[in-house]
């Protein structure tokens, strides 16, 4: 067969291939049938190899142009049958933009985290640093550096779950305290925020687990004025706005003199009500000064430099801030009490 003949036979060939070809698919097999490395028209290349050197160049162009018009026809016939799937597919991929859309639930801080943060941003505010202790501490931090004898009744105020002897999960961030005195030196102006455990009986009010804000400034001179002015300025830095302060005397072992403060009840406004049991007051921290036992164990002399303490519950803040009613809601993880806080 010559060249020719051939040419006209693969061509007649390809245009009936063409006219079957019904998807983008049998397009692609054709390109490679006719125009691959193993295709027919490649296969022509067999008769440049034998032709005479004058005719080659005929040759040659003859089979480009049939490379040419395969190549062309292939080229249209893909967009146009490319152009028809898409539109095949954008009908039956029917979109009802109508429709309501798919809510996202995003995550929220916890009650317990946004008032620990706004604690914290107001007395950073005011100077204060950042310092954390361990959860699980030993007697001398959590009791004894803080002037609890071994026997001394007090420690029956905070009912302590011990792991051994010598250690126990902290009662209180106060623990912190000695901790700080004994790698620094005054002045010193700390707040310990953390996780704090005592065996009670949990109720609407207390819980065996619950968080505490502790902070304390040693110096020289500092005094209950010191004291009294610091507080008065963290809760208007708090509430945004200045808050009546209310000092009661009271007994801690590692303050003295030692006190509680209540503030006037923000939802009643001081008239009594059941949040405040109808005392129109409500007690928030208990502070006093760094008692001279205590600067000892930490390594501060209690005859050059004195300081003053405070320690706050921050669930019972929480309570008063969110108007929450039962301390347990903390803990439960109810999505539908957790949702409703916000910055
Ligand atoms: N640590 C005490 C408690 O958990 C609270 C407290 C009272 C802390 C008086 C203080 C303070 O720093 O001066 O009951």
């Amino acid at each position: 067969m010559t060249l020719n003949d051939q040419i006209t036979e693969i061509r007649s060939k390809f245009s009936k291939d063409l006219k079957l070809a019904k998807t983008s698919k049998n397009i692609e097999h054709l390109k490679i049938s006719y125009l691959g490395k193993k295709g027919s028209v490649q296969s022509l290349m067999q008769f440049l190899k034998d032709a005479k050197n004058d005719e080659r160049p005929i040759l040659g162009k003859q089979i480009n142009d049939l490379k040419y018009e395969i190549t062309s026809h292939l080229e249209n016939s893909l967009k146009r049958l490319l152009l028809e799937e898409e539109t095949i597919k954008l009908k039956s991929e029917h979109l009802d933009v109508t429709l309501p859309g798919r809510k996202h639930h995003w995550g929220r801080y916890h009650p317990v985290t946004l008032t620990l943060n706004k604690i914290l941003d107001a007395l950073i505010s005011m100077g204060f640093a950042v310092e954390t202790g361990p959860d699980v501490d030993s007697d001398f931090y959590n009791f004894e550096g803080l002037n609890f004898a071994k026997d001394h009744p007090a420690r029956d105020m905070q009912d302590t779950f011990y792991i051994s002897d010598d250690l126990l999960l902290r009662t209180h961030t106060s623990n912190v305290q000695v901790r700080v005195m004994e790698k620094s030196k005054p002045p010193i102006r700390c707040i310990a925020p953390g996780k704090c455990f005592r065996n009670e009986t949990i109720s609407s009010r207390s819980h065996v687990f619950f968080h505490q804000v502790e902070f304390f400034y040693i110096d020289e001179n500092v005094s209950f004025v010191d004291l009294f002015a610091t507080i008065d300025e963290f809760f208007a830095k708090l509430f945004k706005k200045p808050i009546e302060t209310r000092f009661r005397p009271s007994f801690f072992p590692f303050v003295e003199p030692g006190m509680e403060c209540d503030i006037k009840c923000e939802i009643c406004k001081g008239q009594g009500c059941r949040l405040c049991k109808d005392s129109g007051w409500l007690e928030v921290f208990g502070a006093g000064m760094i008692h001279p036992n205590v600067l000892k164990a930490g390594g501060i002399d209690p005859e050059k430099y004195s300081g003053f303490a405070a320690g706050l519950g921050v669930e019972r803040l929480a309570m008063l801030m969110y108007e929450i009613k039962d301390i347990r809601l903390f803990t439960e993880n109810d999505i539908r009490f957790l949702k409703q806080f916000d910055l």
